[in-house]
């Protein structure tokens, strides 16, 4: 896609192609059902115009065979359209396992990252290429949206909310960042460079930023200062849930109902801890809506994230990935 007069944005992640064939393939259909419309309307309109003006047309009974042909061609045309874009929908929701987390904050008017090991970057963002990236991401204040055309991701960015989003870098480069909904007057400079280099490079980035103290470690402190470690405990004092190996577990509510306890869960049950109440506990906890900035619920999630057995201790990268049989699908 690289010619004199770019039509498209540069092909850059994994996902990039798959997005652009299901888009030619919606262009390809809509051009050749619009040519084949107007080609048909003047064939007929010449065809069976009225030669004379006493003409009288030959009554036409109609055909079943042809009533069914048209109506099931465009069905299962349309439902190509469906099943496509849902597998593409569902890959990209879907982030691979062993991803690197990196979180964000979308604040009037910039972009703010944090990696795991404490680099912290505003409107300029460092992956590795060939490793997938995911993004949990809150916004301070409105909706923005987090746009880079040449990974062909784009995810609202919305108060009150985690939400997330991933992509695989596949050309080390330097690729444009967009705020992609309109959050006020500078809106249109809300915008940023995502920076793709290969894995040695940015370890060695990476390692530049080492001392800031990590993610989890900022989140473990903030857990200390607002005094969570008096209630959330793993032994018999215990007023609120233990905490440990929390993050990806189905938890059971006073209402009966199971929740899987995700990056969005644990951010509710601090700023609004009674909406999911867990059974067996009482509703003693008070909100922390407006005490914890947006960075610190993520640093907090990123600590209790560090809490579960099994996963890699935060400051710890996991191997590169090579595992993607199932990812192109
Ligand atoms: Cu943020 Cu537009």
């Amino acid at each position: 896609m690289k010619t004199g007069f770019p039509l498209f944005p540069d092909q850059a992640s994994t996902m990039a192609s798959r997005v652009d064939a299901l888009y030619f393939y919606l262009v390809a259909v809509s051009a050749f059902m619009s040519l084949l419309i107007a080609v048909l309307i003047i064939y007929f309109a010449i065809k069976y115009r009225r030669r004379t003006e006493s003409f009288l047309p030959t009554p036409v009974e109609g055909s079943l065979k042809l009533e069914i042909a048209w109506s099931v061609i465009p069905l299962l045309i349309s439902l190509s359209f469906f099943f496509w874009g849902a597998s593409l929908f569902f890959a990209m929701n879907r982030p691979p396992p062993g991803a690197l987390e990196i979180y964000v904050v979308g604040k009037q008017w910039m972009w703010k990252f944090q990696h795991l090991d404490g680099q912290r970057e505003i409107n300029e963002l460092h992956v590795p290429v060939g490793r997938p990236v995911r993004l949990t991401m809150g916004s301070e204040d409105v909706i923005h949206s987090f746009f880079v055309p040449a990974f062909r991701v784009k995810r609202d960015v919305l108060p009150g909310r985690f939400v997330s989003t991933w992509f695989e870098a596949t050309r080390p480069g330097r690729y444009h960042l967009f705020c992609a909904e309109y959050c006020g007057t500078k809106h249109s400079g809300m915008t940023g460079w995502v920076e793709v280099m290969e894995p040695v490079a940015f370890q060695n980035w990476l390692s530049q930023g080492a001392g800031a103290g990590s993610l989890s470690d900022a989140g473990s402190k903030l857990f200390i200062q607002h005094a969570c470690n008096t209630c959330h405990r793993p032994d018999s004092q215990a007023r609120g849930p233990n905490l440990e190996g929390l993050l990806g577990k189905p938890v059971r509510l006073q209402s009966g109902q199971t929740v899987i306890a995700d990056e969005q869960y644990i951010r509710e049950s601090i700023v609004a801890p009674n909406a999911k109440l867990v059974e067996g506990f009482q509703p003693l906890m008070p909100t922390f809506q407006g005490l914890i900035s947006e960075e610190g619920l993520l640093q907090l999630t990123a600590y209790i994230k560090s809490l579960s057995k099994g996963a890699p201790p935060p400051g710890e990268m996991a191997p590169p990935v090579n595992e993607r049989g199932d990812r192109s699908k």
